[in-house]
Order: C-alpha cells, then structure tokens, then sequence
C-alpha cells in the first residue's frame, strides 16, 4: 500500500510498515533530528516543517495515512470541541487529511491516556468524527508486550476503514502473539533482548551504544526503579528526568542507564538503525516510536487487505 506518514518522527511505525511491504510516499515531522534519522535511515521523502504549515493540497494521494498525533490539545479536558477546537490542531490536521484524501485506510497511535481524556468523552468524539468523515472505526488498547516485543508499553489504535469498502474487507487487529502466563509464547524478558550487546564502557562496536550519565537511583517511580531482567522492559519514555531531558530506563545491573543502542533494541529498531542528534534527543526518538516489531504486524495486515482488494 501507499502510505501517507504524518508525526513521523524517526521512523518506527514507518519501518515496520515497509518492512511488511508498504511503500512511505510522503512523510512529515517538525523535529530536525527525527527527519534527519528518518532521511537517513528510510528515505528523504520526509519533509521537515510544523503540519500547520504544510497545505493538505500538498499531500498526495494514499491508499492508508498513519501517524501519531500528539494529544496536548485534548488536555483542556471539559473545554473539549475537537474538530472545531483550535488547540487542537495536531488532530484536526491529522483529521482534515483523513477527510479529504479519503484513503482507504487510516492508523492513528496515541498514549493511553487519550481513553480517559475528558470522562472518555475525547475519545468518543474522535470515533465520531472519524465515522462522519466515512469510516468503520476501531479502538483497540494494547500492551505490545504481548506481541513479542520485550517491553510493557500501553498504546492505543485507532484504525480506521472506508465504510465504502464493505463488510467483506475487514481490518483485523493482529492477535497476540505472547503472553505473561506463556502463551501463545512467553513474553520476552529485558535480559534476552539485550544479552548480546557489549559493555559499552568497553566496547564500541555498536552505533549509538552510548548511556547518559544520569543518576541510578532507585525512588520507586517511574524511570527510577529496579529494572526485573526476566520481565520485559518499563517503558521506554520519551521524556522525563525532571531537568528537560529524557529519561532513560536503568539497566538491570543496577549500575547504569541503558545506552541509546539498548533502548532503541527494546523498541525492535534494527542495529544497523542509526540515530542522529544530541543524546538526549536520540533517547526522545527513540521513547516516541512505535515498536517496529507491532508496526510490522499493522503492516502485514495491510499487505493481507491489499491482496485481497485484487
Ligand atoms: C509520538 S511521535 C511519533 C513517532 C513515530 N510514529 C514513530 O513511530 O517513530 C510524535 C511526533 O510528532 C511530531 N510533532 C509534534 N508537533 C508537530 C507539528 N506541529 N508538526 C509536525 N510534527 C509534529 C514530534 O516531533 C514527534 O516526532
């Protein structure tokens, strides 16, 4: 499928869907260093500029738009409008290009919070929205743990399908795969995931196996507690250490936190997958992306409806 990509950032969601054979046409960030990994790593079909400057006549045609709006706008939680709310800007561009493309389908992230934004009623009236442009929408809450990927990270799905598609053409949101009682798989502890990288106090055979210096210190909340080898991951966060920067999780030695390398591991980004920026701003790329391991499963899904519309 053609992709529109909107809220780009470095390219997790992206990679998963090329990886599943879909084809990037045109994609868009505000941040330099995201569009700068992006150029790097994907392609330079990326233009770098804030969406409220970009004309939707400048978008191309596409067969599915993605991309994950950032929700400040919906904070404000009763003075809530949506569509006709100005703050909220970041979805009603997101929204506007649903509308007027009209692709067939769309995939929008968000944190969990959108859920109950508002008593719930955000979340409602982005489906509703979304149904008044022509779309069957779904909403689907995941931990992409259990989907093989080794780290508990709680986001939400919002797909959308033409209604014109008809019943036959169904998105099906990919089944999990892992589970923490073991099944399907087990889930995949922090300690698998990163058993093969080097120490990087020693080693620098590894891209961006770097670790910010940032104290480890264990005060029980989140970013700074005891990190389980045999469990997957906390979070990995796109901000946070209370002085501007990001905060990165500590390795389960106790010792450290984990280097750009690892963190961007736990997001199944691939090591050949090089960050650009200070360091501060790579850990942010990496704390904003979809994992691409979920983003190759939204993908194949996609793959599986394109070949069916043939
Ligand atoms: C959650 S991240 C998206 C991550 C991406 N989907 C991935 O998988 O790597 C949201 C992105 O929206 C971008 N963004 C925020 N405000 C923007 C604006 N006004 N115009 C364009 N991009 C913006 C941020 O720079 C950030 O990269």
């Amino acid at each position: 499928m053609k992709i529109v990509s909107l809220f780009s950032g470095a390219g997790g969601l992206d990679l998963g869907l090329i990886q599943a054979g879909s084809e990037v046409i045109w994609a868009n960030d505000i941040d330099k260093d995201a569009v700068a990994t992006y150029s790097k790593n994907l392609s330079n079909h990326i233009v770098c500029a804030d969406i409220k400057d970009v004309a939707i006549a400048d978008i191309p045609m596409a067969d599915a738009i993605v991309g994950g709006f950032p929700c400040q706008g919906f904070s404000q939680a009763n003075l809530l409008r949506t569509v006709d709310d100005e703050r909220n800007h970041l979805y009603k561009f997101f929204y506007g290009a649903v509308d007027s493309k009209q692709p067939k389908f769309f995939i929008a992230e968000n944190v969990r919070g959108i859920l109950s934004l508002d008593g719930g009623n955000a979340i409602k009236r982005i489906v509703k929205d979304f149904e008044n442009a022509g779309y069957i929408v779904t909403v689907t809450l995941v931990n992409v743990a259990d989907y093989g990927v080794p780290q508990s990270r709680q986001r939400v799905f919002i797909v959308g399908q033409r209604k014109d598609l008809g019943n036959a053409m169904c998105f099906c949101f990919p089944a999990k795969t892992h589970g923490k009682n073991g099944l399907p798989l087990p889930w995949v502890s922090i300690k698998t995931a990163l058993n093969c990288y080097p120490d990087p106090d020693k080693s620098n055979e590894y891209i961006n196996h770097i670790y910010s210096s940032y104290k480890v210190e264990f005060r029980n909340f989140t970013g700074h507690r005891a990190t389980d080898p045999d469990k997957p991951s906390p979070t990995i966060l796109a901000r946070g250490n209370g002085k501007g920067g990001v905060c990165a999780i500590p390795h389960y030695n106790g010792k450290r936190r984990l280097t750009i390398r690892e963190s961007a591991a736990i997001q199944t980004f691939p090591d050949n997958f090089e960050f650009i920026g200070q360091m501060n701003s790579c850990y942010r790329q990496i704390g904003n992306a979809v994992p691409v391991r979920f983003a190759k499963l939204l993908g194949q899904e996609l793959a599986r409806l394109e070949r069916d519309m043939l």
